[in-house]
C-alpha cells in the first residue's frame, strides 16, 4: 500500500475542505497536513525566505511519501492562495534544492477541490497537471467535493470513496 500525504490548503482548518480531507484520511489512513499551521512565504528571487517552514515540509514529504493529495477549496474558480504559494515555493526545489526537487521524480498526486458549487469551472485542473507533467509527478486524478447543510452529501462520499481506491 502506498504511503500518501493529504496537503490541506484551506483558509479555515477546521472548514469544508477540512472535512471531505478528513472522510479521506479516515478511509486511506494518509496524514493531513495544514499549510495554515505552517509559516511558508511567497515565492523570492533571492530565496531570503529558505529559513521558513517550506524546505523542511517539502524535504519530509519527498523522503517520506509517494503520493501527495492536494486538498484545497475553490476560490474564485480556482486553487486557493494558500495552494498557489505552495508550488511557486516548488520552484525553490528546482533552482537551489535541487536535490530534493530530483527526488519528487516518480511521485505521484491528485486532486481534491471542495467548492460550493457542485461544478467546476473548465481548466480548474490544468495547473496541477501541468506541474505534474513538468515536475516528472504521475498525475493520477481528482475528486470534486461539497458539502450541503454542513454535511457530506451521499453522492460526494460515493465519489470520496472511489477516489480513495485510486490512490490507495
Ligand atoms: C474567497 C472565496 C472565494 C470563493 N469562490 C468560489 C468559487 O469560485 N466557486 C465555488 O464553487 N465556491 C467558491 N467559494 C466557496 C467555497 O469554495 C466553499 O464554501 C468551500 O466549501 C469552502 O471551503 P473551506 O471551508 O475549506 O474554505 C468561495 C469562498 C471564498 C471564501
Amino acid at each position: 500500500m502506498k504511503k500518501g500525504i493529504i496537503l490541506l490548503a484551506s483558509s479555515n482548518s477546521n472548514g469544508d475542505t477540512f472535512s471531505v480531507s478528513k472522510y479521506l484520511s479516515d478511509r486511506t489512513s494518509f496524514q493531513i497536513i495544514d499549510l495554515k499551521s505552517k509559516f511558508i512565504e511567497p515565492f523570492d528571487y533571492e530565496f531570503k525566505n529558505s529559513n521558513d517552514d517550506f524546505l523542511p515540509l517539502i524535504k519530509e514529504i519527498v523522503n517520506n511519501f509517494d503520493i501527495i493529495i492536494f486538498a484545497t477549496p475553490v476560490y474564485w474558480y480556482t486553487m486557493s492562495g494558500t495552494m498557489k504559494i505552495f508550488f511557486d515555493r516548488i520552484s525553490d526545489c528546482l533552482k537551489t534544492e535541487k536535490e530534493t526537487g530530483r527526488k519528487l521524480r516518480g511521485k505521484e498526486m491528485a486532486v481534491l477541490s471542495c467548492g460550493s458549487d457542485k461544478e467546476l469551472k473548465n481548466g480548474f485542473h490544468m495547473p496541477f497537471i501541468e506541474t505534474a507533467n513538468y515536475l516528472g509527478i504521475k498525475y493520477v486524478g481528482e475528486v470534486h467535493c461539497w458539502l450541503e447543510d454542513n454535511e457530506i452529501p451521499t453522492e460526494v462520499k460515493h465519489n470520496l470513496n472511489k477516489f480513495a481506491q485510486i490512490i490507495l
